[in-house]
């Protein structure tokens, strides 16, 4: 079933899930691809129920022409959603823009600890603004008890679970591993904006992040950091908007190594206007 009003959504989980069910969520922005249906797979193998939502979140983009040109392909979507999913066990919400937010679309400020202050967060303002804002609407609605997020947006997975420690909710926030292409080029919806010429030149991020994880282990952080500047130096079309070594928990760059810490290597990289991002967990 498919539901525009919240309002609507509420009577309708009230109803569908018995009190001995769980509700597992996907949240989604739509242009559903591999990497999303993996979450849902994974939901629907912990939990009784699945809730997806499709809602172009606007007070998460810091561009307007970003927001504009996000692909709405929610037909499509919930067409590839049935391929996999059972009906029965079920449940989207697809809403407009005014059943989230009534007249005034602007998102609320949160605090996570300076989870929100670098990467992401520092190169695109209010992003994680939007993000809380939506998420705290949509976990208030769907009430479920665990909700699955990809890692290949790592920084909003940890500010998640930030997010549901603070305000004390009862959800369990699960990270599932980055679903990539055959090439090693991490699902995304923007990659369908992407040339067949510069798909293929994208997968220089996955090998870039590969040949860090291998180096790391010998070199020092400055080093690492170089390497992949190097070689995104020596490719024209792309520009390399960050590679920052961060700690796994914190998200603060690092810039000494120190035993037994976990790190990761995040990126973000441009290429005919798209936007890419990616990370993986680096070991010393
Ligand atoms: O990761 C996304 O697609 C979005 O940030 C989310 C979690 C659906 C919130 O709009």
């Amino acid at each position: 079933m498919i539901f525009k009003s919240h309002k609507l959504l509420v009577e309708h989980l009230k109803k569908k899930v018995k009190s001995s069910e769980t509700i597992g969520f996907v949240p989604t922005m739509g242009a559903l691809h591999n990497g999303h249906i993996s979450l849902m797979k994974e939901a629907i193998s912990q939990c009784d129920q699945l809730v997806v939502s499709i809602f172009v979140n606007p007070t998460q983009f810091d561009n307007k022409k970003d927001l504009e040109k996000y692909p709405r392909t929610v037909n499509n979507d919930v067409a590839l959603i049935k391929k996999y999913i059972n009906a029965d066990n079920l449940t989207v919400y697809a809403p407009g823009v005014e059943d989230v937010y009534g007249k005034k679309t602007v998102a609320k400020t949160y605090r996570y600890d300076g989870l929100e202050n670098v990467m992401e967060g520092a190169n695109r303002p209010g992003h994680f603004d939007g993000v809380g804002t939506i998420l705290e609407f949509l976990f208030k609605v769907i009430n479920p008890d665990q909700a699955f997020f990809g890692e290949k947006d790592f920084q909003q997975l940890q500010i998640v679970k930030k997010l549901v420690e603070k305000q004390k909710w009862n959800i369990k926030i699960r990270g599932c591993p980055v679903e990539r292409e055959p090439h090693g080029l991490a699902m995304s919806s923007r990659n369908e904006r992407l040339s067949p010429e510069a798909r293929e030149k994208a997968q220089l991020i996955y090998a870039s992040l590969q040949l860090a994880k291998k180096y790391f282990r010998q070199h020092s952080i400055k080093n690492t950091q170089k390497l992949v500047e190097q070689l995104f130096e020596k490719e024209p079309d792309f520009e390399l908007e960050y590679f920052t070594i961060a700690s796994e928990e914190t998200l603060k760059p690092v810039t000494r190594k120190y035993k037994n810490h976990h790190y990761r290597g995040f990126i973000v990289a441009h290429i005919e206007g798209v936007r890419l991002i990616d990370n993986t967990a680096l070991y010393s």
